[in-house]
């Protein structure tokens, strides 16, 4: 039942043609950096040849290799050779970046150095939306620009939670995302719910569903934004699928409940994410423990499925957020819970916190990465 080395090498390469490298603004098998892979049972060996040695991406691209690997069935060891290339390859390299950074890709004013995370999970009524309104905001309380694309389209919920409510307008033929400055940072919002009256918006909202998600992305301002939060909509299909075409560094956050059933279709999730090629990069579980007045937890919905998740994942268990009825109160207030001191509010703070550390924005990686990109996008706009 094992696989075959072709078939375990293909899924290597598919894997990590998800693992970007920022400063140049493509994947690592697209930029041809990955030199040598071989598997032998599941032993996976592979030769990752950066532009600089010293680079300070090193790291960040030796880890993401090792977990884009690891991540797949069957792989039992994981063996990772980082060399430089040649002046040549180097060269020729630089020469696939400019061309890739022109027509690769659709254009979008999403910089190739903001984070894109999406939120999932299996089922609606897990929290996906009142984790991505108190994320945003976490993240915009230390100092970000959050961008937030509610890719909800029928079931948009993040106009109310996050109090962004004015009529979305346009320029240069491209949607302006709502925003509001947050602590040292802000939220920027892009919503089926600011583009028209409830009444007619029915009707064209049928005919534009499908491109929906795909015009928030292209056809929208989202200049100097640190991060991007997708909210999306319960279950896969179409809208990750689309995702992977449109902006393939999307990286997954999977939001799942306790209770082990939950676990599976959670799992589903992520077998359906990693199916499209995209990286799932961490768990967060939420509705776990109560907390009473009294300080004694309950766990109301059972326990453990996030830790399960994301043991079977192999990815960091980003956050457990308790039951607390300040999230309810905040969603419908349109003041995220996190704005406040509750268990939610902690709970919340905790998961920015490792989400900042964790999952940087990619400029924030100093030394080689701003500067090159920098030459690079002055090259492609000479040329
Ligand atoms: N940690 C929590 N504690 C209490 N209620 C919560 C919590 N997280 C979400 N909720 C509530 O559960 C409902 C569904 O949450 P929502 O974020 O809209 O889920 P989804 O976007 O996955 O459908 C909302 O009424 C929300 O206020
Ligand atoms: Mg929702």
């Amino acid at each position: 039942m094992g696989k075959s080395n072709e078939e375990l090498s293909q899924e290597v390469l598919d894997q990590l043609s998800h693992v970007f490298d920022p400063e140049l603004g493509a994947d690592i098998v697209t930029l041809g950096m990955v030199t040598a892979l071989s598997t032998v049972g599941g032993e996976v060996m592979v030769t990752v040849a950066l532009t600089t040695p010293s680079c300070p991406l090193r790291g960040q691209i030796e880890r993401e290799t090792r977990e884009a690997i690891e991540s797949i069935d069957g792989v039992s060891k994981v063996v990772i050779t980082v060399g430089a290339l040649e002046p040549e390859a180097k060269a020729a390299l630089m020469d696939r970046a400019r061309r890739i950074a022109q027509n690769g890709a659709p254009e979008t004013s999403i910089s190739s150095s903001a984070r894109i995370l999406a939120i999932a999970s299996g089922k609606g009524g897990v929290g996906k939306s009142s984790v991505t309104a108190n994320l945003a905001t976490g993240l915009a309380q230390q100092g970000y620009c959050v961008g937030v694309l509610d890719a909800d389209i029928w079931g948009f919920s993040l106009p109310r939670m996050l109090k962004l409510e004015d009529r979305v307008e346009a320029r240069d033929h491209k949607m302006i995302p709502i925003e509001k400055r947050v602590g040292t940072g802000s939220i920027k919002l892009l919503s089926m719910g600011l583009l028209a009256d409830e009444g007619d918006a029915i009707l064209w909202r049928g005919l534009l569903l499908n491109r929906a998600v795909q015009q928030f992305i292209e056809d929208a301002h989202w200049d100097g934004i640190d991060y991007l939060l997708l909210d999306l909509p319960p279950g896969t299909g179409d809208v990750s699928m689309g995702l992977a075409r449109h902006l393939p560094r999307t990286e997954v956050l999977i939001v799942t409940t306790p209770p082990l059933a939950a676990q599976q279709v959670a799992g589903r999730v992520a077998t359906l994410a990693k199916r499209s090629n995209l990286r799932v990069v961490g768990v967060i579980e939420n509705m776990s423990a109560f907390t009473c007045e009294h300080g004694s937890a309950q766990a109301v919905f059972g326990s453990g499925g996030g830790t399960r998740l994301s043991e079977e994942l192999r990815v960091p268990l980003l956050g457990e957020i308790p039951l607390d009825g300040d999230v309810v109160q905040g969603g419908d207030d349109g003041i995220p819970a996190i704005m406040g001191s509750g268990p939610g509010a902690r709970a919340y703070q905790d998961l920015a916190r490792k989400v900042s550390l964790l999952l940087p924005p990619h400029h924030q990686l100093e030394g080689c990465s701003a500067r090159l990109l920098d030459a690079l996008s002055e090259a492609v706009g000479e040329a």
